[in-house]
């Protein structure tokens, strides 16, 4: 689909990966049309990632453990739907393509659950939030020093869920190798013991081997 395209006629649907993975950018979806329909992934759209604009509210949503929790092992995700056709359609989807979740994985989603729930479904985001944004500031801190490695700027923005301005507290860093002579980053980075992702892999956001993406 041209990504010029905004009214289109035919059926389609649009996922919008919000925040995006692997840049960590807020989008939203840009096809317009009777037969449109928007999936929104809000797989990261917590608030120890990032700020939360405004609560979610898009038609059809996707969300996963994997992230709010840190278990992507156990493959558990849910989805919040507006329209009962819709809804009906996707679990005739689901329920022709998988036999279910194991019982495993419900007990332990279940658990966890309840973890996310406490203190008012609030001490799970301020310890996720201030652990990540302690990570960062360290590693910022850190580089800051060096000539040879920096990594993305981010500005604080406003944060719904904590209402106020909250600091940058990323899933990924992106480390860029400055030196003339670093060009394989992630080689660089693998020698001294950090495992990333190279930047050529996310092709859109950084096409060459100069960047890596490292989870933090
Ligand atoms: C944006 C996004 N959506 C979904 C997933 C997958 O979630 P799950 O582990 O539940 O399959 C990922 C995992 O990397 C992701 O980054």
């Amino acid at each position: 689909m041209s990504k010029n395209t905004s009214d289109v006629s035919m059926n389609a649907i649009e996922f919008v990966t919000s925040p995006n993975n692997p840049d960590g950018k807020l989008r939203k979806k840009v096809l317009r049309g009777e037969s449109v329909r928007a999936i929104h992934d809000h797989a990261y759209y917590w608030p120890h990632f990032t700020g939360i604009p405004t609560p979610a509210d898009e038609d059809i949503m996707i969300f996963t453990l994997s992230k709010l929790t840190g278990h992507a092992g156990t493959r558990f995700g849910w989805a919040v739907i507006k329209d009962e056709a819709v809804y009906r359609r996707m679990l005739t989807y689901s329920d022709e393509s998988c036999y279910g979740v194991s019982r495993d994985t419900q007990v332990r989603a279940l658990k966890l659950l309840k973890v996310v729930l406490e203190g008012e479904g609030r001490e799970l985001f301020t310890f996720g939030y201030k652990t990540m944004k302690d990570r960062w500031e360290k590693l910022s801190h850190a580089l800051s020093f060096s000539k040879r490695f920096s990594i993305q700027d981010i500005a604080p923005v406003y944060c719904s869920f904590f209402q106020g301005i909250r600091d940058p507290s990323p899933a990924f860093a992106w480390f860029k190798c400055e030196g003339e002579e670093d060009k394989d980053c992630y080689t660089v980075l693998r020698d001294a013991g950090i495992i990333g992702r190279r930047g050529r892999r996310c092709e859109d956001v950084h096409p060459t081997d100069e960047i890596l993406r490292a989870a933090i």
